[in-house]
């Protein structure tokens, strides 16, 4: 069965044709963010416009590289929800209308189950399973019987995890998308500032806002003294905290659920320190973990192809009314 995918829901407009929800014949990423490190962040406004001006574009690459037409697609799938109203409009839209017009069914996908399916593309998802996406956008802990049965059972309450590094790169002067400055700075400096580790309390959800504060009024503290922060270890703090309740939360997860295989998923997967932390409690504790490619952890659409084609076969359709989500559980 091959899906025609489609994800806008941020500043990627993105185009896959999957098969069988594992094999990825073509993928088209088009990135929107050297547009918006100009200001520091996405801008909703101008994401949603780039995505109306790249989307057939997109499809038309995508396709083109599957060596395809839309008469050899079985079904399409599109990422209602969550994230940014006018992006995800523009995605669904053309998908509403690309089905209507070759009348192919309609499958909606949840962004998160698209993140966690992106590793069903590198090897099948053996269940159950305890999936940990952390992104710009989200943080959550989900539990999974099965295939496209999802438990939420926890997430932030606050801040995303990517937002909060995002937001504290930005206050120790690194450009956007801070996220990865700061991991590599993390490794050139030391735990020297004194930070509170977030929402240390016995359920699955987080909170990162606070600690994103602390820093900010360190910061500002030692600007009023006329003191400069010393970047690689506020970097190294902040992340050493940010580590350690993840792991905390997902390895007490893995035992109270008494599961073997943990999925890390979301752009923030890329980080060494998440990353070297939680193979070492893997490693301690018998757990098989995954970790999808790079190319997989950030938005793209084949992850979207993957989650649909199991979505499909549980049995979701849509129809033209289909509505776009900012916000949605994953069910
Ligand atoms: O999944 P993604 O591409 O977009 C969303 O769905 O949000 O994630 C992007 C987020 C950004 O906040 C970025 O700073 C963060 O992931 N990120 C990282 C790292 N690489 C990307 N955060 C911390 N350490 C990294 N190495
Ligand atoms: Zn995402």
């Amino acid at each position: 069965m091959y899906i025609l995918a489609i994800e806008s829901s941020c500043d990627e407009t993105s185009v896959s044709v999957i098969k069988d929800g594992h094999e990825e014949v073509s993928t088209v990423v088009l990135s929107q963010m050297d547009t918006h490190a100009n200001y520091g962040g996405v801008v909703p406004e101008i994401a949603s416009r780039m995505h109306v001006e790249n989307i057939t574009l997109v499809i038309d690459e995508a396709l083109s590289k599957a060596n395809m037409k839309m008469n050899d697609i079985d079904a399409i799938a599109v990422t209602y929800g969550p994230g940014l109203i006018g992006s995800l409009l523009v995605g669904l839209m053309t998908a509403k209308t690309l089905a209507y017009i070759y009348n192919k069914p309609l499958i909606p996908v949840h962004h998160i189950a698209g993140h966690i399916y992106a590793n069903n593309l590198v090897k099948r998802l053996e269940f159950p399973l305890i999936a940990l996406v952390v992104s710009g956008g989200h943080t959550e802990l989900i539990y999974m019987k099965e295939d496209y049965s999802f438990e939420k059972l926890g997430s932030t309450l606050d801040d995303a995890v990517g937002e909060a590094y995002d937001k504290v790169a930005r206050v120790i002067g690194l450009p956007y998308p801070g996220g990865p400055l700061v991991d590599k700075l993390a490794f050139e400096g030391a735990d020297t500032y004194k930070l509170p580790l977030p929402l240390d309390d016995d359920s699955y959800n987080f909170s990162f806002s606070g600690l994103k504060s602390a820093v900010i009024n360190l910061v500002h503290n030692e600007m009023q003294r006329g003191n400069e922060i010393v970047k690689e270890n506020m970097a190294c703090s902040f992340q050493n905290r940010v580590v350690e309740i993840l792991t905390k939360k997902t390895m007490k997860a893995l035992k109270e659920y008494d599961v073997k295989n943990l999925i890390v998923a979301g752009g923030v997967a890329a980080n060494k320190g998440l990353r070297d932390a939680l193979s070492k409690a893997c490693l301690k504790e018998n757990i098989n973990l995954i970790i999808p490619k790079m190319k997989y952890c950030t938005d793209n659409a084949a992850m979207i192809g993957a989650a649909g084609y199991y979505a499909y076969k549980r049995g979701d359709r849509a129809g033209l009314d289909l509505n776009a989500k900012a916000t949605i559980p994953l069910k």
